[in-house]
C-alpha cells in the first residue's frame, strides 16, 4: 500500500478593514511610530470593529473563500478545527459556529488553543487524522481577534497585536508532497511571563478582575523575547537538519510574525536569504494563530508545487514548533490546476 501524505490544497486568509496606525496609537498611549518600528517593526494592524463581532466573523469568511476557490462543497468536509485563543465563547466551539455559517453539516468540529503556535500544532493534528485514511477533507482555521484581549492603555502590549484569520484545506495524496515532518515543543516555564490571568476557571470574571485589567494580555516582553528568539531559531534549524535541508534547499520560510528582530534572528540562524522569507508584520502585526496562514494566503500566487516550506512559531505556554512541508500546487494557476 502506498503511503498517504496530508497536503494543503488551498488557503484563504481574511483581515478586517479597519487599519489602526502607529499615528492613531500615539494618540491613545505614550508611544511613537519610531519606537514601534525600531523595536518591533509594525506600522499598522487590522482591527475587527463593531459590536458582538467575534473571531468567527473572520473564520467564517476565510472558510467561505476557501470552499469557493477549491470548488469544494460544504457536504464534503469531514472536520473543521479552529486554532484560536480568542473563541467567540468558551462553548460552543468557534469551529462549530464557522461550520454552521458555511452550511457544513457532516463534519466534526472543535477548537484547539495553543496561542501563537496554533497553526503549526493544528497541521500536525490534521496530518495524523488524514494519515488514518478515514478522512478526505479537513479544514484547519487559525486566527485571533487579539483586539478583544488587548489593553489599549498598556503601551507595552497594545502596539503588538492585530486581528486576522486564515483557513487551509487538507487532503490525502499518494504523491510525494504535503506535510513531511513536524517538531513541536512546550515548556510550562512560560506560565507567568505570558498569560491572560482571568476569565478562566481559576479566576472567573468578577468586578475585581475587570477593575484590575486581568482579561487582557499580560506579557513580560523581555523574558518572552529571549525564549522566542532562541526557541524559534533552534527549532527551525532542527527541522532543517533532520530532513537534510540546507538554506539552498528551502524555498520559503514562514515565521510567526511577533517581532521583526525575532524574525531576523531566525533568518540569521537558518542562513536563508531574506527574499525567501515571508514577512508582513509591518502591515498586520502579531495576529497570534493567524500570522502563518495570513502569510501563506498572501504569498500563494508565488508558491509552486513541490516547494520546500518551513513554518515556524512561538507562543504562550510556552509552545513552539516547526513544520516542514512540500507545497501541494502551483499558486499562480489555482483554477487551472483543479
Ligand atoms: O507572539 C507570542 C510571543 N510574543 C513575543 O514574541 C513578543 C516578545 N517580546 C518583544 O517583542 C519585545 O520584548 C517587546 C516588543 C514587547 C518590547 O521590546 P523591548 O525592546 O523588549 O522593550 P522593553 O520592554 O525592554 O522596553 C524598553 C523601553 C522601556 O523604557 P525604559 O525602562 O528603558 O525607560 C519601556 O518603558 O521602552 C519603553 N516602552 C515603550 N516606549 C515607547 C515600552 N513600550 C513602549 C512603547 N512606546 N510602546
Amino acid at each position: 500500500m502506498k503511503q498517504i501524505n496530508a497536503v494543503i490544497t488551498g488557503v484563504a486568509a481574511v483581515v478586517p478593514d479597519y487599519i489602526l496606525t502607529n499615528e492613531e496609537l500615539s494618540t491613545m498611549v505614550d508611544t511613537s511610530d519610531e519606537w514601534i518600528m525600531t523595536r518591533v517593526g509594525i506600522r499598522e494592524r487590522r482591527i475587527l470593529k463593531g459590536e458582538h463581532q467575534g473571531i468567527s466573523v473572520l473564520g467564517t469568511q476565510a472558510v467561505k473563500e476557501l470552499l469557493a476557490k477549491t470548488h469544494t462543497t460544504p457536504g464534503e468536509i469531514d472536520a473543521v478545527i479552529f486554532a484560536t485563543s480568542t473563541p467567540d465563547h468558551f462553548f460552543p466551539s468557534s469551529a462549530s459556529i464557522v461550520a454552521e455559517n458555511n452550511d457544513i453539516k457532516n463534519a466534526f468540529c472543535f477548537d484547539m488553543e495553543v496561542a501563537c503556535s496554533g497553526f503549526v500544532y493544528g497541521l500536525e493534528i490534521c496530518n495524523g487524522l488524514i494519515k488514518t485514511g478515514k478522512y478526505r477533507k479537513i479544514i484547519l482555521v487559525a486566527g485571533d481577534k487579539m483586539s478583544s484581549i488587548t489593553n489599549y492603555n498598556d503601551r507595552t502590549t497594545c502596539p503588538l497585536f492585530g486581528d486576522a484569520a486564515g483557513a487551509v484545506l487538507i487532503e490525502p495524496t499518494e504523491e510525494n508532497i504535503g506535510i513531511v515532518d513536524a517538531s513541536l515543543h512546550s515548556d510550562g516555564i512560560g506560565y507567568k511571563p505570558l498569560q491572560m490571568k482571568a476569565g478562566g476557571s481559576k479566576f472567573p470574571a468578577s468586578h475585581q478582575t475587570v477593575d484590575h485589567n486581568e482579561h487582557t494580555v499580560h506579557q513580560e516582553g523581555k523574558v518572552v523575547f529571549k525564549f522566542a528568539v532562541s526557541r524559534m531559531a533552534e527549532v527551525s534549524e532542527e527541522i532543517m537538519k533532520r530532513n537534510n535541508l540546507t538554506a539552498d534547499d528551502v524555498d520559503w520560510l514562514v515565521p510567526h510574525q511577533a517581532n521583526m528582530r525575532i524574525i531576523d534572528a531566525v533568518i540569521e540562524r537558518t542562513g536563508l536569504p531574506r527574499e525567501k522569507v515571508m514577512i508582513n508584520i509591518e502591515r498586520y502585526g502579531n495576529t497570534s494563530a493567524g500570522t502563518i496562514p495570513l502569510c501563506l494566503g498572501e504569498w500563494e500566487p508565488r508558491l509552486r508545487k513541490g516547494d520546500n516550506v518551513i513554518l515556524t512559531a512561538f507562543g504562550a505556554g510556552f509552545s513552539w514548533g516547526s513544520v516542514y512541508l512540500k507545497w501541494g500546487y502551483d499558486g499562480s494557476e489555482i483554477d487551472a490546476a483543479r
